[in-house]
């Protein structure tokens, strides 16, 4: 019988973790299952035992579940116990391991898929919820000049940015105190675009030659990246990238293996384009 894997979340109906995962186990001939499991809102840790009671070797995690699957892992990565949230769980004798790919899929799409540079340069997070954390570590790992986290509720980008106290170039602020600031690359890690809304950004906010990344996708552009297009930003970036490479880390957990994500990429806004 082939190894199980899936994907839990609420929905789960048009996650394309199945498509990616199915084409990385062709690419690196893996014989292996992957499905979406939809979840009760309150039956994540039942699902997550029968899955393991059925075979399961391993399972990534979305919304809503992340921060659950952090309490329920038996272990976790120090990037998992940093941002407070699990998006990829191994399942072994020892018990349930928890890792969050998250930060690392993001770095690689910005740096390897992009040529980005992040080191000296000026760094704008928009948001400071579960997204944002699971971010927020490896963007500082790769030492920006300065790196703001700006957020409606100001209170929150301060606790967020407590917890990695030590980083002297990181700083908190509402939006309103962004004025007169410009930034290299500005990633917006709110949900503000699942509600058709835009954080209240203020002009000027791109530097020239800047990168605006929407950690989320979709077949439309998000109200964010027209936003940066209309502002000016030099280059524009959705989170597709993003998902292929969080998803190719967890493989490589998975598998010890590590397939190329840039043909998957290229396939799955083939299927976009297509569907549009
Ligand atoms: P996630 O796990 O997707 O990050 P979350 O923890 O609920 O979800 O966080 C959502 C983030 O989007 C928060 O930073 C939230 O701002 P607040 O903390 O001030 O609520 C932000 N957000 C959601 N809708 C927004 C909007 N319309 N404008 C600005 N920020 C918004």
């Amino acid at each position: 019988m082939s190894d199980r894997y899936c994907v839990f979340g609420n929905p789960i109906g048009h996650s394309k973790s199945p498509a990616i995962h199915a084409a990385f186990a062709a690419q690196c001939r893996q014989d292996l299952s992957y499905e979406a499991i939809l979840a009760a809102p309150d039956g994540f840790a039942d699902a997550v035992r029968a899955f393991i009671a059925a075979g399961g070797r391993g399972a990534n995690v979305t919304v809503p579940f992340k921060e659950q699957a952090w309490r329920l892992a038996t272990r976790l990565s120090p990037r998992a116990e940093l941002a407070g949230a699990v998006n990829t769980l191994v399942f072994d004798h020892s018990g349930m391991f928890g890792d969050n790919t998250d930060g690392a899929g993001l770095l690689r799409d910005l740096t390897v898929n992009l040529g980005c540079r992040i080191a000296g340069q000026r760094v704008l997070l928009l948001g400071a919820g579960g997204a944002a954390r699971g971010v927020l570590g490896p963007l500082l790992d790769s030492r920006p000049g300065v790196m703001v986290i700006a957020n409606r509720r100001v209170a929150r980008a301060g606790d967020l940015a407590q917890g990695f106290a030590g980083a002297a170039s990181l700083r908190a602020c509402g939006y309103p105190e962004l004025a007169g600031q410009s930034f290299d690359l500005v990633i917006n890690a709110t949900s503000a675009s699942l509600v058709g809304e835009l954080p209240p950004l203020p002009a000027g906010l791109f530097a020239p030659a800047s990168l605006a990344y929407d950690l989320m996708y979709g077949e439309c552009e998000t109200l964010f990246l027209a936003f940066a297009r209309n502002q000016g930003a030099a280059r524009l970036a959705d989170g597709l990238g993003m998902l292929v490479e969080q998803a190719a880390e967890a493989f490589h957990l998975w598998r010890g293996l590590r397939p190329d994500s840039a043909p998957v990429i290229a396939m799955l806004r083939a299927t976009a384009v297509s569907a549009r």
